[in-house]
């Protein structure tokens, strides 16, 4: 596996791998691999001949008051597992590569009628950093396919209408969240937890299960089994951000009749943030 940070080297060879006619499939993240990034690579073996990883911590994506500089950075780590997931190029750019002229006055992607709730809300801003960094690197590897996990469904919802509405030629691929043991949703986040957290994070996905199973039955009160999650996070020892019921392909607020739903949760653990989502067909 090659490691670049260039993105004119990075434009050769891809370029080289067209001219040979390999397809070419891309992991865009930000590092500090675990189980759920590799399951992206693994997947994207499967859909593409040449498979590209990206690492970039980007700073258009996070608020004033969050984690950037925090953000773990594990490049050696992160590589060793790339290669042994027989990911062939890895393109960790530094800033000034991607934003040569910083971000202030940079071109911005919004993706208005999805990026406006739930995380929208709650981190202004956040998905036009996200989607305006994606649609960097989709100009940067070009790829064929691209593959994104469902533990950020709101994200992988933004990507997917971005691609529509700007006519990218890229097909996006979403992935099941890998989970660990306890229910708890992979995130490079769960390193910031104390054990005592750990333990406690994992009632987020048994929350979201235990609504899942009301919606199945039927049970059709929104705001009823919304107020009961946020009781059972709260007395758990989270602060809820925000539970919502939504349409799956709108993300606006569901009504009784629809058929399939999301679940999208957001709950602080100290000083943690942690999200997770389950669908739900009925
Ligand atoms: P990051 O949080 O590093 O995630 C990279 C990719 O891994 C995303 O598509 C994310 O949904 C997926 N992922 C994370 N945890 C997962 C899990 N437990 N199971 C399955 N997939 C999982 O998401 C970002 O980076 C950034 O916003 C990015 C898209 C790279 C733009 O900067």
């Amino acid at each position: 596996m090659h490691t670049i940070a260039s993105c004119a080297e990075l434009r050769q060879i891809i370029q080289s791998k067209k001219n040979a006619e390999l397809s070419v499939a891309f992991v865009p993240t930000m590092g500090n691999l675990h189980e759920g990034h590799l399951t992206l690579v693994d997947a994207a073996k499967q859909h593409a001949d040449y498979v590209v990883a990206s690492i970039f911590v980007n700073p258009m994506q996070f608020g004033e008051n969050e984690d950037l500089d925090a953000y773990p950075r594990t490049l050696s780590d992160d590589s060793t597992a790339l290669r042994r997931h027989g990911c062939d190029l890895l393109f960790a750019p530094g800033a000034r590569e991607v934003y040569p002229n910083g971000i202030t006055e940079e071109t911005r992607i919004e993706v208005p009628s999805l990026g406006r709730n739930h995380c929208g809300s709650s981190r202004p801003g956040h998905f036009v950093g996200v989607a305006t960094v994606v649609a960097k690197l989709f100009n940067m590897v070009q790829p064929d396919v691209a593959i994104f996990g469902q533990k950020d469904f709101q994200q992988l919802a933004v990507i997917r209408k971005m691609v529509r509405d700007l006519c990218m030629p890229i097909e996006i691929i979403g992935i099941p969240t890998s989970r660990e043991p306890s229910g708890l949703a992979r995130s490079s986040r769960n390193g910031y937890l104390s054990e005592d957290e750990k333990r406690t994070a994992s009632t987020l996905f048994q929350v979201l299960s235990r609504s899942k199973q009301q919606l199945e039955k039927g049970d059709s009160d929104f705001a009823h089994i919304r107020s009961e999650a946020r009781q059972v996070l709260e007395a758990a020892g989270f602060k809820c951000d925000y539970f919502n019921i939504a349409h799956p392909l709108t993300l606006d607020s569901a009504t009784a009749k629809d058929k399939e739903l999301v679940i999208l949760a957001a709950a602080w653990l100290g000083r943690t943030r942690l999200i997770d989502n389950i669908t739900v067909s009925r």
